[in-house]
């Protein structure tokens, strides 16, 4: 084999970036150099010793091992290359609309949201906000379902703890959490009418010091069930970057959490896709799947309309156990069945906020 020798006896930078040029990233469809994931100051070349800085946009990337491989690969391949080291960083974008107020400290808006009550839109909020948290995103929880907060429960935190000394940011599981539910006494009933809601929303985005300790990389907003003011206010007040469709196998549930779609359209907020919950059931005496619901439709109604199908999440009594328990799945069992599923949708919410911000940033500049 022909021994491989430099030109000049020196690497170059050039030669680096142009042999890393040839990574795209398989969600951006672009190369990982013309994207600004390596910089010139992100080469390192002492002699044959390469050494380079590779920085995602996600730290939720499920490519990030495969590229560190590639990266390296490619680097040992040039002339003159000895050693090659790829260390991988990530660092998330703030995506933001012309229109809607920025929310001070907060990168990236995710909503999770359905027409259809019961579907498990809080429970995905909580588990995914959780997973985000896991890959290594700072990332916060917002509870919108200002009449009916769960968050609280889900979570363990007592309702009504901050009824005295008023509403702030608490941290829990790693996650920096705000809920109406905070206030309210056990039992307590919200009565509000829309301009209040309209009101509560903008208060809980605007008013809550996010950005206390560093930005937030991703506030996940859990949303009451409905088209309702909750959604409207917070397609008005926010700059939202994508919503998490929530809906479960059978066909009532699709046609009614699907309505949804259509408001958020129309109110300019991007649709990631659907998340399929209760999808099916394994047994846990023969593991045999049970398809309780039904099977295939969300799939196929997502694609007819054209929205991506996030994944699926298994009916498993242990998420409800650990809802009520204030444990959820994700902390509790990251390696369950229904936490992996959680983790891989997590980071398919994550790859689509990174596309949306690259979308904005090219019709800003286009
Ligand atoms: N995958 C699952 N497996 C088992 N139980 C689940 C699952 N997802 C949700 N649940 C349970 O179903 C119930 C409803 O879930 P959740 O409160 O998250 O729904 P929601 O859509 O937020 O409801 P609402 O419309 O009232 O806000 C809860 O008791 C929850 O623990
Ligand atoms: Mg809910």
């Amino acid at each position: 084999m022909a021994e491989k020798r430099p030109e000049d006896g020196q690497v170059s930078r050039e030669a680096v970036l142009a042999a890393l040029s040839r990574i795209q990233d398989p969600d951006l469809h672009r190369d990982i150099v013309s994207l600004g994931f390596v910089k010139d100051e992100d080469v390192a070349i002492c002699g044959g010793n390469v050494k380079v800085t590779i920085t995602l946009t996600t730290p939720a990337c499920p490519v990030r091992e495969q590229m560190k491989r590639q990266a390296e690969e490619l680097l040992l391949a040039l002339p003159g290359v000895e050693h090659a080291e790829v260390e991988m960083q990530a660092e998330v974008r703030a995506t933001r609309q012309r229109g809607p107020r920025p929310v001070e400290g907060v990168r990236n808006i995710i909503a999770v949201a359905s027409n259809k009550g019961g579907v498990g839109k809080s429970t995905i909020a909580v588990n995914l906000a959780l997973a985000l948290r896991r890959f290594g995103a700072r990332v916060g929880l917002l509870d919108a379902d200002l009449t009916g907060p769960n968050i609280p429960t889900m979570l363990g935190l007592p309702a009504g703890f901050q009824a005295e000394r008023g509403l702030s940011i608490v941290e829990r599981y790693g996650l920096k959490v705000v809920s109406l539910g905070f206030l309210l006494k056990p039992g307590t009933a919200v009565i509000w009418r829309g301009p209040m809601i309209g009101t509560g929303v903008r208060q809980l985005l605007h008013d809550v010091p996010w950005s206390e300790e560093g930005e937030l990389d991703y506030l996940v907003v859990d949303l009451p069930p409905g088209t309702s003011d909750a959604s409207m206010s917070l397609a008005q007040e926010a700059s939202v970057t994508g919503v998490v469709i929530v809906t479960t196998p059978n066909s009532v549930s699709v046609e009614d959490s699907l309505k949804a779609v259509s408001m958020f359209e129309r109110l300019n907020v991007p649709v990631f896709g659907v998340v399929e919950n209760m999808s099916y059931f394994v047994c846990p005496h023969c593991q045999g799947r049970v398809d309780i619901f039904g099977h295939g439709l969300v799939r196929e109604v997502a694609s007819r309309l054209g929205l991506d199908f996030l994944g699926e999440v298994p009916l498993d009594p242990t998420v409800r156990e650990g809802a009520d328990r204030g444990l959820p799945i994700v902390e509790a069992d990251p390696d369950s069945p229904v936490a992996r599923a959680i983790m891989d949708i997590a980071q398919r919410v994550a790859a689509k906020a990174s596309v949306q911000h690259f979308a904005l940033q090219s019709t800003a500049s286009g």
